[in-house]
């Protein structure tokens, strides 16, 4: 299959109407969407990306309304975090309408539904008509991709077209919390923060991940977000001996600096964020084989960006 690269998010649109799958940028990183109506398209995603079925998909819509077409029960809870976070990088977990094909969900009775706050993906979406289901753009497993340009080295000639747009700003995935209880519990950390969530519902929690209980969030089961280089979390940047071939990403600057193949210094931490997953594949085009990322307290974004860094650390 030739894929297609275009900015203009009618022509992209065009490939959903007709039942293909689409990569397009969002504030977070670049998703791999398809009409969340289309049995035959979703499938298609399964197969490009080489998921495994039981992982759901989220639901993206253009406007608010399109929430109604998911989901026929918002709690107020729900309705709260709607209010506050929508359009932004939050996925709200509500209980699915018939409607929506099992195969969008994994089966799940559950459907995460989010509101992108970028304009490229709103365009994009409302000329679809319909909401799209849409995981990360990225072959299964991989590091999310950030650009279109990382999209196309993973899924090139395996999809139709790929809306390009700007890197993305945020850089890791939406936080996903499921509203379907009485009080909201985050099942993955990300971009809108355990903080900016306890403001609005001070109740919320994190999800406790027992190993033996089945993953309420099935994704966070599976290894994700790897380079092919190992990595290495470190506190303190002066412990670090590398040996040949390794990279370096953090605020403070290593000893033994110049020994280092590849090496990005960041300012803040929104800036680590928006270059980790990024960092992780010009490491892998490099052939490095050691990664040490430098660790960061776990708040505000630094709880998404270490949970990202330490699932890409497990062997
Ligand atoms: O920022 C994002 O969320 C990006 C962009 C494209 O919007 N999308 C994304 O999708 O990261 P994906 O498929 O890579 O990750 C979705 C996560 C998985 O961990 C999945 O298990 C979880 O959300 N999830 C989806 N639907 C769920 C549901 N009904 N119940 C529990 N977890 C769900
Ligand atoms: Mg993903």
């Amino acid at each position: 299959m030739q894929t297609k690269l275009t900015r203009s998010p009618n022509l992209a649109a065009r490939f959903i109407v007709s039942g293909e799958v689409i990569a397009f940028p969002t504030e977070t990183v670049y998703g791999l969407g398809a009409n969340v109506f289309d049995d035959a398209a979703i499938k298609k995603i399964f197969v490009a990306k080489g998921r495994p079925s039981d992982n759901p998909l989220i639901a993206h819509i253009g406007n608010l309304s399109q929430i109604e077409l998911l989901t026929s029960h918002i709690s107020t809870t729900a309705a709260k975090l709607i209010d506050r976070f929508f359009p932004g990088p939050l996925t709200i977990v509500l209980p699915k309408r018939n409607e929506v094909p099992a195969i969008a969900t994994a089966g799940l009775e559950t459907i995460g539904v989010r509101m992108p706050r970028h304009q490229l993906a709103l365009s994009f979406i409302h000329a679809c008509g319909v909401p799209l289901v849409a995981p990360s753009a990225n072959l299964s497993g991989k590091p999310s991709p950030t650009t279109w340009q990382a999209v196309k080295a993973d899924l090139d000639g395996r999809i139709a077209c790929i809306l390009k747009g700007e890197p993305t700003e945020v850089g890791l995935e939406s936080t996903v919390v499921d509203c379907t209880g009485k009080n909201p519990i985050v099942l993955r950390a990300g971009a809108i923060t355990m903080e900016q969530l306890q403001e609005v519902i001070p109740a919320t929690r994190l999800a406790k991940h027992n190993a033996n209980a089945p993953a309420r969030s099935p994704g966070l089961k599976y290894k994700h977000y790897a380079p092919l280089a190992r990595v290495v979390i470190v506190s303190n940047v002066q412990d670090i001996i590398p040996p040949p071939q390794s990279a370096f990403i953090g605020f403070h600057i290593p000893s033994h600096l110049d020994q280092f193949k590849r090496m990005q210094l960041c300012l803040t931490i929104e800036q680590y964020a928006q270059s980790l997953f990024q960092f992780f594949r010009e490491c892998d085009a490099d052939g490095i084989n050691v990664i040490y990322c430098e660790a960061v307290s776990e708040t505000g974004l630094g709880l998404a960006l270490m949970d990202r860094i330490a699932r890409a650390a497990k062997l």
